[in-house]
């Protein structure tokens, strides 16, 4: 039976089995995931990358982690303090256990959270990652104005998500995706940019490439978060 409003995930459903072992597989991966978004997968692992730029004792979030994609941005004694937020515990262990086989271990922390509701004090990363993540969110706005309640004034928030404005040659990947319960209500690129904005970020920048949408944004600093 699907729990409502959590869109299916927190019963590990097959596709967070086969998922997971797409985003990290070459060629598969790559492949199947051009022909189902129209998109570059090297564009979510070029993103992750932006981790490995931080200074040590830097504070992030990644939400949803999923199995830790973005995990791989970041180097082995680094230095950082990163908390791996997801609704499901399983995928939380798939999170742990790239985080172990990266060796960086000793700078994650793992968190089950559902991200409209999240328990961490206002202001406290540096940086927020939510890649494939708003797609999947029941409550998408919620979940942006949660992000960027958590982020230091002049943090920045990365992510990216599929969007309903993105043409009509993607609307049977959202129908079945939503069908699946692994979609939730989704919204356009112009919503997620409004509501950045409303949120307290400014300078969104946002490039659509197929299905997906790319998403960056600082918060003001010296402006309250609206969540
Ligand atoms: C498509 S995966 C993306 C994960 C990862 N960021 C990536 O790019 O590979 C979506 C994830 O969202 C999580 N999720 C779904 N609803 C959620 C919610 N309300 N709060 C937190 N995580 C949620 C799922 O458990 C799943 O791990």
């Amino acid at each position: 039976m699907r729990l409502p409003g959590l869109g299916g995930w927190s019963e590990d459903p097959l596709w967070s089995y086969v998922y997971p072992w797409l985003v990290d597989h070459e060629p598969v991966g790559p492949l199947a995931w051009r022909l189902g978004t129209g998109s570059d997968l090297s564009l979510l692992h070029d993103a992750a990358a932006e981790l490995g730029t931080l200074p040590a004792g830097a504070r992030v979030l990644d939400v949803p982690t999923g199995s830790g994609v973005a995990l791989r941005g970041v180097r082995p004694g680094q230095g950082l303090d990163v908390v791996v937020a997801d609704i499901s515990a399983t995928m939380l262990r798939r999170a742990t256990a790239t985080a172990r086989r990266l060796g960086v271990a000793d700078q994650v922390t793992p968190a089950v959270t559902d991200v409209a509701s999240m328990p961490f004090a206002d202001g406290s990363f540096d940086l927020v990652v939510s890649f494939t993540g708003l797609h999947c969110f029941p409550d998408p706005r919620r979940a942006i104005q949660e992000m960027v309640r958590v982020l230091a004034p002049g943090g920045v928030i990365t992510g990216s998500s599929i969007f309903t404005d993105t043409g009509r040659r993607y609307e049977l990947l959202r129908r079945s995706g939503t069908r699946a319960g692994i979609l939730g209500p989704m919204c356009t690129s112009t919503e997620a940019r409004t509501w950045l904005l409303e949120a307290g970020c400014d300078v969104v920048e946002l490039t659509l490439h197929g299905a997906l949408g790319y998403f960056r944004a600082t918060r003001q600093p010296g402006r309250e978060a609206t969540a």
